[in-house]
């Protein structure tokens, strides 16, 4: 083992209790349950702990929607999530819910602890309110007509005829869902906590290395300009925690929701309250958060915040990951790529995935693309045929042609392992520094290493001469094959379970690799991994398409994204990667009709930049996509796909001054790329599309107001 015992303690975000696990949430799950088994491995104490997000006005809409009360609703779910854990190999010490006695106490001492010093502030807003039920509406409690497509029954915050967002004061003849009545609009008071104070503080913690680098760069951005305060008050009816000194106002779940890891912590331990935030404190334990980049704001911004206002210590490192995309494209409903984890393992080996996901995750928060060609590529050619090949191949032809005794190790055989040997620290390093992709190219590099050697040796054709030297040819290839799946374990524990049994051996541990296996016994060989068949990857496809009749009834579905409709958004202004983005409905593209009515904060929160084209080059293998590199001042470059190909040609761009969006979330488009932005045009396209530009004296970098 390296170094000193590490003691850790690791979290991945609390799923939303309103819908399924679904294969974008693996990402997280299975990158998280890496990491710490490979912590683990290496013999350091690590202690996992999740649970659901239990509280907020989805889960409550959900739940009257199936005649059943919240705490059900939530009961059910949170039982159904731990299931789809298991089926994947995600091994949590403590899957809890935010819903608990413990929270409720942890959530209230903070928040008391974060007013008396300071940092909650009281605002007057106005909100709609139903005069019949005298309650507040959350947007989700109001519906009407939409105001686009004009289908009735449309909930306050989006349509799901048309897929609009709006605010519910732009729905055609809103009504409360209690009462039927009309809202009126009253002044209500929220709480806030206030950020600017621990601007300073912040500002050092990520320089100090509380996110990567090139994370950290972007955070910092947010910093340009005064941080706004963030509602952390809801008012009735909500299902959460009600604010101590407070009536009908309850806690907003984003304030809970991560107090929930230490609720875990403390649930797992049997701590209370108190002992649980003094564990938490411990300085001699690391602590990292598994997120992705949609929620990086509330885990860098108001968490640290909140904690170090409540005299707790914060987190050593986020750890933040991209966004799964299917086949290049959103995960959709409607293809059937919208893929839940039980409908995945009904059909296919979790194995595929976790291995899949391995090959396609680096230490960046860069989306990655699950495309099933690739993925069958990938399992079939090197998961089979690599990885599970040597042992597979070499166990039963020991059993068969010699007994199934393992001798010592062919003399020839000693360079091979000892480069596989020698790949030990480089592949803890990478594993460490969550570059999982490294980790599964150095392994397969080195088993077509291992299976060369025993393919040359041929010890079929050589046991006929001198069986002693087969033996030992396959005993140095099964002890090759058991040094790399010391190397897998983390990916593939079912995996390395097999192998274990199959050579005869104890649970494998990093340690194990550097001694060599002492000549025994081995199983007669039990199946690793099966071929995988298209057909079964066709039939989940199919399974997942959601028919019109499922769409009515779409209760237990997750949103889309962790941003869709009904899901909490922030208040402050960040860049727009949460900012509610669903699709607008094809219009016709001259007659577009207007966008729903923004306010100024809302049009404060789309940044326009003025940016010099730096190159542009017409994409070969696309009918539409240019690629623009912009100078953007001290915002650094960007890189821009944009369906500009028939319209420009790139000597007409390059030079020019332009307009774009800057803080647009990324979006992958298939094999051409990524693009951080877009550029700012008019016109139906693609042909008659006109790049806006400003006049001279405007410079890259600039913001347009
Ligand atoms: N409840 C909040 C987290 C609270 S943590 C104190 C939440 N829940 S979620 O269910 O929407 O998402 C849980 C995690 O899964 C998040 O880290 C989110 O980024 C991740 N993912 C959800 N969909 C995903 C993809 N399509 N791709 C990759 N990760 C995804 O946010
Ligand atoms: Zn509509």
């Amino acid at each position: 083992m390296a170094g000193v015992k590490r003691n850790i303690l690791v979290t991945s975000a609390l799923p939303y209790a309103n819908g399924s696990i679904h294969i974008g949430h693996l990402v997280e799950y299975i990158q998280t349950d890496i990491w710490v088994r490979f912590q683990r491995l290496m013999g350091h104490d690590v202690l996992y702990v999740c649970g659901d997000d239990s509280h907020g006005t989805p889960i409550m809409v959900n739940a009257q929607k199936r005649g059943i009360d919240p705490e059900t609703f939530i009961t059910q779910m949170n039982q159904q999530h731990k299931e789809d854990f298991a089926k994947f190999g995600v091994a949590f010490d403590n899957f809890y819910t935010t819903h608990s006695p413990l929270n409720r106490e942890l959530s209230e001492q903070i928040y008391l602890r974060v007013k008396d010093a300071g940092y909650t502030v009281r605002k007057e807003i106005e909100q709609f309110y139903d005069p019949v039920a005298s309650t507040f509406l959350a947007d989700r409690f109001i519906k009407g007509t939409c105001p686009f497509c004009k289908t009735p029954d449309q909930y306050g915050d989006g349509c799901e005829s048309c897929n609009r967002t709006y605010n519910p004061t732009d729905l055609i003849d809103p009504k409360s869902v209690f009462s039927g009545a009309t809202p009126v609009l009253k002044k209500s008071e929220h709480i806030y906590l206030r950020l600017e104070p621990a601007r300073d503080f912040l500002v050092k913690l990520y320089e100090a290395g509380f996110v990567d680098p090139s994370v950290a760069n972007k955070l910092k951005e947010w910093f340009a300009e005064p941080l706004r305060d963030w509602d952390i008050s809801r008012d009735a009816r909500f299902f959460g925690f009600e604010i101590p000194g407070e009536t009908g106002k309850y806690f907003y779940n984003w304030f809970d929701a991560p107090i929930g890891y230490l609720a875990s912590l403390g649930n797992k331990l049997g701590l209370d309250a108190a002992k649980t935030q003094k564990y938490w404190n411990d300085p001699e334990m690391e602590i990292f958060h598994f997120i992705g980049k949609d929620i990086q704001y509330f885990h860098a911004l108001f968490w640290p915040t909140m904690l170090n206002a409540a005299g707790l210590r914060v987190p050593t490192k986020l750890a933040i990951h991209g966004f799964l995309t299917v086949n290049g494209e959103k995960m959709s409903k409607s293809r059937g790529t919208f893929i839940n984890a039980s409908v995945y393992a009904k059909h296919l080996d979790p194995q595929y995935l976790r291995y899949y996901f391995a090959t396609k995750l680096g230490p960046t928060p860069e989306d990655l693309d699950l495309s099933f060609e690739d993925f069958a590529g990938r399992i079939n050619g090197e998961l089979v045929n690599k990885l599970a090949n040597l042992v597979s191949r070499c166990a039963p032809m020991l059993s068969r042609m010699l007994e199934g005794k393992l001798g010592v190790s062919a003399a020839d055989a000693v360079p091979l392992l000892r480069e596989i040997r020698g790949a030990a620290d480089e592949l803890a390093a990478a594993y460490d520094g969550r570059n999982y992709a490294l980790v599964t190219r150095t392994i397969c590099t080195l088993a077509d290493k291992a299976n060369k050697y025993f393919e040359d040796q041929a010890p079929w054709k050589l046991v006929k001469a001198d069986p002693e030297a087969a033996r030992g040819v396959l005993t140095a290839a099964l002890e090759a094959g058991r040094i790399l799946t010391i190397y897998l374990k983390p990916i593939l524990p079912d995996f390395a379970a097999k192998v274990e049994k199959c050579l005869v051996i104890q649970p494998l541990e990093w340690d194990d690799l550097q001694e060599a296996m002492e000549p025994h016994a081995i199983h007669p060989f039990e199946h690793l991994v099966q071929r995988l068949d298209m057909k079964l990857v066709e039939n989940m496809v199919e399974e997942s398409k959601e028919s019109l009749s499922q769409k009515s009834d779409a209760a237990n579905q997750a949103p889309a994204t962790a941003t869709a409709a009904g899901a909490p958004q922030p208040t402050v202004t960040t860049p727009a990667s949460t900012a509610s983005a669903k699709p607008a409905a094809p219009a016709h593209p001259d007659e577009e009709p207007l966008a729903p009515i923004i306010n100024f904060d809302q049009f404060l929160a789309v940044d326009l930049r003025i940016a010099r084209v730096l190159t542009a080059e017409s994409l070969e293998k696309s009918d539409k996509l240019m690629k623009i590199t912009l100078d953007v001042g001290h915002l650094g470059q960007r890189t821009i796909l944009a369906g500009i190909k028939k319209a420009y040609t790139p000597e007409k761009l390059v030079g020019r001054l332009v307009m774009f969006c800057a803080n647009l979330a990324p979006r992958t488009m298939g094999k051409f790329g990524t693009s951080e932005g877009m550029i700012c045009a008019a016109g139906p396209g693609p042909v008659e599309v006109f790049v806006l530009s400003p006049d001279a004296g405007a410079k890259p970098g600039q913001r347009v107001h």
